[in-house]
């Protein structure tokens, strides 16, 4: 993972970078740094922690500069520490390098670089790029760039600058992502489009195999071997104000919060209650393709996988259509079968994770068609898939997920309906009634959250345990799952989920009075069930809050504790139940004074296998 960014034009360089850092730092916030040229010389200031540490760096001991490099970095190669932050530089110090990737071949090349005479600093697989450019170059740095990455094996997106040919960031995208923002007199490159936002709304995607030579007075892309190249710039949409905490303590607390308006923005325009209707012809699936699906793959990592479960739940009820559910960092390994009548979807927040894009093109050759769920217009994944559907939840920063899961059930709902009404699996009424309860979701939604102080409350009970067991069967084992999620994220409590009937077959070894059990016992199909799962768990001594329905009179005699949710139709009830389980974790990590925003060792966006 790590975050990268390049800024060079009228505006003072050091906080410019800072603040697009900032914007970045949940792509990894171990250690961090900035290179800026002043002249004829490069200024480095690189940090072990976070943004604020570097700011404070600079605060007290500022650098001059006019137009420079940052980067923020989750550890690869290298534990975090002042020496292995980026930027890097190469033998003479004049040229530096930030890095977003792995370089897989950097043991050989670090070996025959140093036979060459090359004195390295640090234990990282950047610095070989540092080093390979000062080889090749002859006064041209986009040359000598170009003759380097044809060296390298793996992934990268690099920005590049050097004092010997001056006033250009010399940029190259293979896998992960780079964004160029073209300016008025300005240019900015950055691994999205965040820190981009606040200068120009006007943005280039790099695609790979593709460089960049910026200035400011633009950007220049060629392919690796130096010929020039057309991309369209696309104006973005989102405000830099959609970004802001609007008085919530944290960023999580307010997408928590925003869940209402996920489900509303993410349906919007996409059915007909007049018609009793999905229309999802944005997806781009043709009529022949939808007509040959027979089977479903859901693929996917992290809280995406979780909303694929539920999506399971969907495509098997609502369009009859055999559905597995896919880690995407398993899958891409296993001699997997695939048929041309297998419609694949990949689900993906930020749609630049490693294991799931390389997942997609596995597929793409061998499957019926590929759909990407995800929620950054124009990410990789967005790019690369064959149709796609955008979760409309806007920006999420707090690093555990938590509208975009609610906003990936709601299109994957979306989608299974979609696939029922074209297959004609779904009656007309049925399908009216789903969509129904979908208008209601968003107002039973805000009615648990209007319990949020009582869950607080609760929460505060348990702030000094270390083990928790959530439950929940059928439709609402996503929902456990991510609601242990969550606990385990924020908090580094140990959680541990389990689908209620699986509890008998281990884990009820565990239980005694120091490890309760949030169980998720809406009034459906495996309520009976899960009533002798928690009987079996009282028998034992355990604690146990239930997430339940509302109008469920008998739950309270079975449980300690209700936090009753609004009741739903049945496939829909994990969009209120993993609520309080989100706020639940919340509490307890805030509370224990956790860093919520950006826990310890997580990234938000993993462009590393
Ligand atoms: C990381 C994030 C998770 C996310 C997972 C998959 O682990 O911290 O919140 O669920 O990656 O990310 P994606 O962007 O593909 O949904």
């Amino acid at each position: 993972m790590c975050g990268i960014i390049g800024y060079i034009g009228p505006k003072s360089i050091v906080p410019v970078l800072v603040e697009g850092l900032k914007k970045l730092e949940y792509r990894g916030y171990d250690s961090a740094g900035v290179a800026v040229v002043d002249g004829g010389t490069v200024q480095i200031r690189r940090v072990l922690g976070k943004i604020a540490v570097l700011e404070e760096s600079l605060r007290a001991d500022p650098l001059q500069g006019v137009y420079g490099l940052g980067h923020t970095r989750w550890a690869t190669h290298g534990r975090p520490s002042e020496r292995n932050a980026h930027p890097h530089i190469d033998c003479t110090g004049e040229l530096v390098i930030v890095h977003n990737g792995i370089i897989e071949n950097y043991l050989g090349l670090k070996k025959r670089l140093r036979e060459e005479g090359h004195a390295f600093r640090t234990e990282t697989d950047t610095e070989v790029i540092a080093h390979l450019i000062e080889k090749h170059f002859r006064g041209d740095l986009a040359a000598a760039v170009r003759a380097a990455i044809a060296e390298l094996e793996g992934a990268f997106a690099i920005a590049a600058l050097s004092s010997r040919d001056p006033r250009k960031i010399v940029v190259a995208k293979h896998g992960p992502p780079a964004v160029v923002g073209v300016g008025e007199g300005e240019t900015i490159v950055s691994s999205d489009i965040n820190p981009i936002l606040g200068h120009t709304s006007k943005v280039v995607f790099l695609e790979d195999g593709d460089m960049a030579v910026i200035d400011a007075g633009g950007a220049a892309f060629t392919d690796f071997q130096g010929a020039k190249v057309e991309k369209k710039v696309e104006t973005i949409g989102w405000n830099p104000l959609m970004i802001e905490k609007h008085g919530f303590k944290h960023f999580m607390l307010k997408e928590i919060f925003e869940q209402p308006e996920v489900i509303r923005d993410t349906i919007m325009g996409r059915v007909s209650l007049d018609e009793g209707e999905v229309l999802l012809d944005e997806v781009g699936l043709s009529a022949e393709t939808l007509a040959s699906v027979r089977k479903a793959v859901i693929i996917a990592c992290g809280t995406s996988y979780h909303a694929g479960l539920a999506g399971q739940l969907f495509f098997e009820t609502w369009a009859r259509i055999p559905t597995t559910v896919e880690y995407a960092s398993e899958f891409r390994y296993r001699d997997f079968l695939l048929e041309k009548d297998t419609l694949v979807v990949v689900v993906s927040q930020s749609g630049e994770t490693a294991d799931t894009l390389a997942a997609l093109r596995a597929c793409k050759p061998r499957a019926a068609a590929v759909v990407a769920v995800t929620n950054v217009v124009s990410s990789s994944i967005a790019r690369e898939a064959q149709g796609v559907l955008y979760t409309h939840a806007g920006p999420e920063i707090g690093v555990a997920a938590t509208k975009t899961f609610t906003a990936q059930m709601t299109a994957l709902a979306l989608l299974g309906l979609y696939l029922g009404q074209t297959k004609g699996a779904l009656e007309k009424k049925a399908l009216l009634e789903i969509l129904e309860e979908f208008q209601r979701l968003p107002h039973k939604v805000e009615r648990v959250l209007s319990q949020a102080k009582a869950i607080e409350d609760l929460a505060q009970r348990f702030v000094h345990f270390s083990h928790f067991l959530y439950l929940g069967r059928w439709v609402s084992f996503p929902a456990a799952l991510e609601g242990a999620l969550k606990l385990k994220e924020i908090s580094y409590i140990h959680a541990e989920a389990y689908a209620g009937g699986e509890m008998k077959h281990g884990p009820i070894a565990l239980i005694d009075e120091k490890m309760p059990t949030l169980a998720v016992v809406p009034r459906d199909r495996v309520y009976e069930k899960m009533l002798s799962n928690i009987a079996e768990i009282k028998a034992r001594a355990g604690f146990i809050i239930a997430v339940a329905g509302a109008g469920d009179a008998e739950i309270g005699r079975h449980v300690d504790v209700v936090i009753p949710v609004p009741d739903a139709h049945p496939l829909l009830s994990p969009f209120l139940s993993v609520v309080p389980l989100q706020l639940f974790a919340y509490d307890i990590a805030a509370r224990r004074g956790a860093d919520v925003d950006q826990p310890r060792n997580l990234a938000k966006s993993v462009t590393v296998e």
